[in-house]
């Protein structure tokens, strides 16, 4: 399959990170197009990658096979409908990023038999290191919904899901960098109070997760986890002594109850 021709509509944080990854991974960048409601944004990510800025958001569908929608969630509904006749003419594939925007509603804005490929990616994408879950509509081919996987990948990684499973999915990887950003932070305060200084215990406590991150990643379907926890646990040992007392304080189930949080409260913006 050859390269295909992506447009950006929204020239922010999400779409920069996605642009930047795209090209450092290859993507030709003259293949690339990106428009902003300002333009400033466009431009400057124009002239750091070398894509091009258009002018308006219906000369990104005219240039796309695929049109990314990189705008805030609440401003598709106005954008969207001011491009119906420029996407019923170019029937690009259309792949929203919008938080919280389900297929059926993307669908509803769009001209009818639309193929709609809906993603979450996270804030990792802009250090190559995102977590993204990709879910097309009933008229996105495989191929189709293969050429999103392919261009999230560039970004970090990337997995099919189901519709019904992006909430705990966005609960894990869209809402989970803040509560690792925390975690991090309680670690680092740990230290502190053990007489490390601030900023040396953050450095310490964050190679520490980046480590055991990789380390799970490699392991993948060798080890689990807790495999993982059992290898570093001696018998009588200070590392239990330390999981005990934090399972005392209510570790695990607290998070467990971070992530019902974030389901809990998409399905009330989602209702
Ligand atoms: N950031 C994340 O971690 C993350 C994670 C998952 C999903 N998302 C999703 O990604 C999307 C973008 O988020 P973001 O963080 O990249 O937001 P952002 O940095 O605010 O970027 C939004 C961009 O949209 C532009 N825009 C606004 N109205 C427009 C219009 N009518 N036509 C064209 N462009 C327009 C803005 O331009 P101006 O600056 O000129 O107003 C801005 O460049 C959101 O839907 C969000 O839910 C983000």
């Amino acid at each position: 399959m050859g390269t295909m021709r992506f447009g950006f509509i929204g020239a922010g944080n999400m779409a920069g990170a996605i642009v930047r990854g795209m090209v450092a991974a290859g993507h030709p960048a003259d293949q690339i197009v990106v428009s902003g409601r300002h333009g400033e944004a466009a431009l400057a990510l124009a002239r750091d990658t070398g894509v091009a800025a258009v002018p308006s958001n219906d000369d990104v569908v005219r240039a796309s096979e695929y049109v990314v929608l990189a705008v805030k969630p609440q401003v598709l509904a106005t954008v969207l409908p001011a491009l119906a006749e420029a996407l019923a003419q170019a029937r690009p594939v259309v792949v929203s990023i919008a938080a919280g925007q389900p297929l059926s509603r993307l669908a509803s804005w769009l001209p009818e038999g639309t193929p709609v490929v809906r993603v979450m990616p996270n804030v990792n994408a802009q250090i190559g290191a995102g977590m993204a879950a990709v879910a097309g509509n009933e008229h996105a081919t495989r191929a189709q919904v293969q050429v999103v996987l392919d261009a999230f990948q560039s970004v970090g990684r990337a997995v099919e899901l189901a519709e019904k499973d992006i909430a705990a999915f966005s609960a894990v990887a869209g809402a989970g960098p803040a509560l690792t950003f925390d975690f991090i932070d309680a670690l680092a305060r740990g230290a502190l109070r053990h007489g490390i200084p601030k900023a040396l215990a953050v450095e310490m406590a964050a190679q520490t997760v980046l480590g055991s991150a990789q380390l799970v990643l490699e392991r993948l379907g060798e080890a689990t986890p807790a495999d993982l926890t059992d290898t570093v646990t001696s018998p009588g040992g200070t590392t239990i002594a330390g999981l005990v007392a934090a399972e005392e304080a209510g570790f695990s189930p607290s998070v467990v109850r971070f992530v019902d949080g974030v389901v809990n409260r998409d399905r009330e913006l989602g209702a």
